[in-house]
């Protein structure tokens, strides 16, 4: 209901029941709107004075908001494993933010997130070359796309009494599997924020942090146990430390499938297999534009939003998960081809 039509029902139909809560609601509204609407973060931090980092630039969303921060004369980190990737990103964001003559703020280091030692060099690079942080976007993260026990090599049907079970060989794999994926999608990110937590708060007037999580945070799906799982774990990590850490913004991100070739990260393929089984849709046909997806985090980062959902509807799933579980888990299996018969 908008503001407008408690104002009319306030107006028309005064000392009524409905004419007093539409009052309280009115004044609620108001106060989570003023409360809401804090100063933009660029008021603070000039956008072309703007120091980013962004982790897991390489590819991706990262490299698009690479591009966008560079298009608009921001100082650039472009950080992955992959160093050959780097030299072209960097390349690609130079040429953009020649327009407005900075093409000397865009920097290009090789790191891994989840290395202590690289991490450490590249704040020591920062701080030599921009003297501080302002902003830490951490897009790095793996896929992994299997049904647990498919990654073990068991297989079983809801019919079997009597069938095969997990070897020590394959839970050891699947063990691995889970490895690769925590040290991806959660120390990459836990390290991150060990490092550049103090100089974030040291150094800028509006320090903030984007972490691109997923919704398979917060819904699960099957084919998803691992990668939800060590998504979630990130999350919940992030969202504690901004609750340690109230002066710096932290800014969530939730989207559903986007396009790209995330897929080809994975780290579960199942034993004695090198073949990735995709279980979903094509990403590239059905799955979010890279170009919104990244146009969407810093448009939340600058207005300082907490939690963002993409599409914005995944947040009434999210809800309705705790209300009516069975229904979500349909559409989940739906969405993932994904059968126990
Ligand atoms: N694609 C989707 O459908 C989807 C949906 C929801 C959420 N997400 C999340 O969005 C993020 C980006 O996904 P994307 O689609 O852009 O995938 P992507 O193209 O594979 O990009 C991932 C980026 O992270 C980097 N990276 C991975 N591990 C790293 C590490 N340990 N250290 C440094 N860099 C690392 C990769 O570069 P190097 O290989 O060069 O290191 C690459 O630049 C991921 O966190 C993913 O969980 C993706």
């Amino acid at each position: 209901m908008s503001l407008w039509r408690l104002s009319e029902i306030v107006r028309t139909v005064p000392n009524s029941p409905l004419s007093l809560a539409a009052s309280v609601l009115s004044v609620s509204f108001l106060s989570l709107y003023i409360l809401r609407s804090r100063p933009r973060r660029t008021s603070k931090v000039a956008q072309e004075r703007e120091r980013v980092l962004i982790l897991g630039a390489t590819s991706g969303v990262g490299r698009t908001i690479a591009h966008k921060y560079a298009s608009r004369g921001a100082y650039v980190c472009i950080v992955g494993r992959r160093e050959a990737k780097i030299g072209e990103v960097v390349q690609e964001c130079k040429e953009l933010s020649s327009q407005g003559g900075f093409e000397d703020r865009i920097l290009g280091v090789r790191g891994d997130c989840g290395n202590v030692e690289d991490m450490v060099k590249l704040r020591e690079a920062l701080q030599k070359a921009w003297n501080g942080l302002d902003t830490l976007v951490v897009t790095a993260g793996v896929s992994a796309l299997q049904p647990l026990m498919t990654v073990a090599g068991v297989e079983m049907s809801p019919k079997d009494t009597v069938g095969s079970q997990a070897t020590p060989e394959g839970i050891q794999h699947a063990v691995n599997a889970a490895t690769a994926a925590l040290n991806g999608n959660f120390l990459g990110p836990y390290i991150a924020a060990i490092t550049f937590v103090p100089l974030l708060s040291y150094t800028s007037q509006s320090p903030s942090i984007m972490l691109l999580s997923s919704v398979a945070a917060v819904i699960p799906a099957p084919t998803r146990t691992l990668y939800a799982s060590t998504k979630s774990a990130s999350l919940l990590l992030y969202q504690a430390l901004a609750i340690e850490h109230p002066s710096i913004a932290f800014t969530f991100v939730l989207p559903g499938t986007i396009e790209g070739d995330f897929r080809a990260s994975a780290v579960d393929n199942p034993l004695g297999s090198s073949v990735t089984r995709i279980h979903e849709a094509d990403p590239n046909k059905h799955g979010l534009k890279r170009d919104t997806v990244a146009a969407r985090c810093i448009r939340a980062i600058d207005s300082g939003e907490k939690a963002v959902f993409a599409p914005l509807y995944f947040r009434a799933g999210h809800i309705l998960y705790w209300l009516w579980p069975s229904y979500i888990e349909w559409r989940a299996r739906v969405k993932y081809n994904f059968s126990t018969s």
